[in-house]
C-alpha cells in the first residue's frame, strides 16, 4: 500500500518523478520516458511552463488549430482554437464560410460589469447594520485607494457598493455586493484584493461603532470573493439573412429555417436537450478561451448559471423568422481578459492574440460569442439535416486509425475508402484487418 508523502513540493522535479515511479508506476521506465518526452528542449521555455502551476512534471499538449473566414462586424478574422475534440474546428470553419457568403456576423457588447461579495454574519438589528453600512461605505472606498490607483487611472475600478440582506433565507446572513469595471483585465486578482481589504476595514470600523458596542453584537466576515456569475458582463452576436438565401443544393431555405427554429425551441423547453445544445456552443467558446489563456472554468460556470437564470436551464441561442428574414443570435456573459494572467506569459497565447489582431477585452468577448454562435449553427444544421455522426466520424477517422496503429499507407487507403463508407470503430477495424491479411 502507498504511504503519504510529506515535503513533496520541496523535492526537485527529478525527485518527484522518481517518487511517482516508485509509488504509482511500478517503476515503469516507459511511463517516465513519456513524462520526459513532453519536456521542451528549450530549458527556459520549460521553466516558464514549470512555473505556471505547482509540482509540474511534464507538459500536456492540446492541438492549436485555426478556423478562418470569420467576417465579424465587417472585418475578417481567423480564430485560433485549442481543443481536443475532432470536428470542432471544421464545424467552425464551415459555419464561418456559410455566413461569409450571407453578410457575416454582427456582435456587440451590452455591458462589462464584474462583481464580488463580502459575505458576513450579523445577528443584531437590521436598522443598525443598515445605518452602519451607510456610514462605513466611504471608508471602504478610501481603504482600497492604493489597490485601485492604476485601474482608476485607466478608467476602471470600484463602481457601486450595496448591502444585501439574505437573513430571511439563511439566519444572520448578509453581504456587501460590490460591482467593478476591470477594463481589459478579467480582474479576479484585482477584485479579490479590493474585497479582502474592504472586509478588513468593515470589521475594524464595526468594532468602534457605538450601537454595536452597546449591544455587544458585531458583524463577522465569513469570506470575500469575486463572483463568476456575471450577468452584467454581456455580449450578443447575431447572423441574419433572407430565408431563401439559406437554400443550398442540399436544403430548401424555408424548410431548413423552420426545422432549425424548432430545434432551438426544443432546447429552450427541455433542459436535457439544452445542456447538450449549450455544450456545443461552449465547444467554440472554450476553444478560444483556452487559446487566449483565459479561465475556462470561470467562463463555463458563469455561462451555465446564466442559462439557468429564469429558474430552469435553457438554450443560450435564439432564432426567429420575421418578414421573411431568418435571425439567429446568442447572448452570453463573458468575463475575459486580454491582459494579466497567462495572456502575456504563454508564447502560444501571445501568438493567439497576434492572430486575433490584438483585440481589447470587448473585442475578444465579441469574437468568443461569434465562435459559440457559429459552433451552434453548425451543430444544429447537421442535427436537423444529415445527423451529427456522418461529419463527426469522418473527422474522428484519423483518431481511430491512430488507435489501431495504422501505417501511413493504411491511412491513405482508409481515407479513400471511407469517403463513401460509414466510419465506426468496427468498420475501421474490419477495413484494417482486410488490408493486413
Ligand atoms: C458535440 O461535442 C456537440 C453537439 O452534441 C452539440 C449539439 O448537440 O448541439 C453536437
Amino acid at each position: 500500500m502507498n504511504q503519504p508523502v510529506s515535503g513533496f513540493s520541496k523535492k526537485t522535479k527529478a525527485e518527484k518523478i522518481e517518487w511517482l515511479a516508485e509509488n504509482y508506476l511500478q517503476n515503469n521506465s516507459d511511463s517516465i520516458r513519456i513524462l520526459k518526452n513532453y519536456w521542451n528542449e528549450d530549458a527556459s521555455l520549460q521553466q516558464l511552463h514549470d512555473d505556471f502551476i505547482e509540482n509540474t512534471l511534464s507538459n500536456y499538449y492540446l492541438p492549436f488549430g485555426i478556423a478562418p473566414n470569420f467576417l465579424i462586424n465587417g472585418d475578417l478574422h481567423a480564430l485560433p482554437m485549442v481543443t481536443e475534440e475532432s470536428s470542432v474546428v471544421a464545424a467552425a470553419s464551415n459555419a464561418a464560410k456559410f455566413w461569409l457568403e450571407r453578410g457575416g456576423f454582427k456582435a456587440e457588447v451590452i455591458s462589462t460589469e464584474k462583481n464580488g461579495q463580502i459575505h458576513f454574519d450579523f445577528f443584531g438589528s437590521e436598522k443598525d447594520i443598515e445605518n452602519f453600512f451607510e456610514e462605513v461605505k466611504p471608508k471602504l472606498r478610501e481603504s482600497i485607494q492604493s489597490i485601485e490607483k492604476n485601474m482608476k487611472a485607466r478608467g476602471g475600478g470600484l463602481l457601486e457598493l450595496s448591502l444585501v440582506d439574505k437573513s430571511h433565507i439563511l439566519d444572520g446572513y448578509f453581504y456587501i455586493h460590490a460591482s467593478f469595471e476591470t477594463l481589459d483585465a478579467m480582474g479576479a486578482n484585482f477584485i479579490n484584493s479590493c474585497l479582502e481589504q474592504m472586509a478588513h476595514t468593515f470589521e475594524d470600523e464595526a468594532k468602534n461603532y457605538e450601537p454595536f458596542q452597546k449591544k455587544e453584537v458585531y458583524p463577522e466576515v465569513v469570506m470575500s470573493i469575486l463572483s463568476n456569475y456575471v450577468p452584467e458582463c454581456l455580449v450578443r452576436a447575431e447572423v441574419s439573412c433572407k430565408v431563401e438565401k439559406l437554400t443550398t443544393k442540399h436544403q430548401d431555405g424555408l424548410q431548413f429555417a423552420e426545422k432549425f427554429i424548432r430545434a432551438i425551441e426544443i432546447a429552450k423547453t427541455e433542459s436535457r436537450r439544452a445542456v447538450t445544445h449549450n455544450k456545443g456552443i461552449m465547444n467554440g467558446v472554450d476553444a478560444l478561451v483556452l487559446a487566449t489563456g483565459n479561465d475556462f472554468r470561470a467562463v463555463e460556470a458563469g455561462v451555465h448559471a446564466y442559462a439557468a437564470r429564469n429558474s430552469y436551464y435553457g438554450s443560450l441561442t435564439h432564432a426567429t423568422i420575421e418578414d421573411g428574414v431568418f435571425t439567429f443570435w446568442i447572448e452570453l456573459p463573458l468575463a475575459v481578459g486580454t491582459v494579466g494572467g497567462l495572456t502575456s506569459l504563454h508564447p502560444l497565447t501571445k501568438l493567439a492574440f497576434e492572430i486575433l489582431q490584438k483585440p481589447d477585452a470587448k473585442q475578444l468577448m465579441k469574437i468568443m460569442a461569434v465562435a459559440g454562435l457559429a459552433q451552434n449553427f453548425a451543430a444544429i444544421r447537421s442535427l436537423v439535416t444529415v445527423g451529427i455522426q456522418k461529419g463527426h466520424m469522418k473527422m474522428h477517422l484519423m483518431n481511430i486509425l491512430n488507435q489501431f496503429n495504422a501505417s501511413k499507407e493504411e491511412k491513405n487507403e482508409a481515407l479513400e475508402y471511407f469517403k463513401d463508407n460509414a466510419v465506426s470503430h468496427g468498420t475501421v477495424n474490419d477495413f484494417l484487418e482486410m488490408m493486413r491479411s
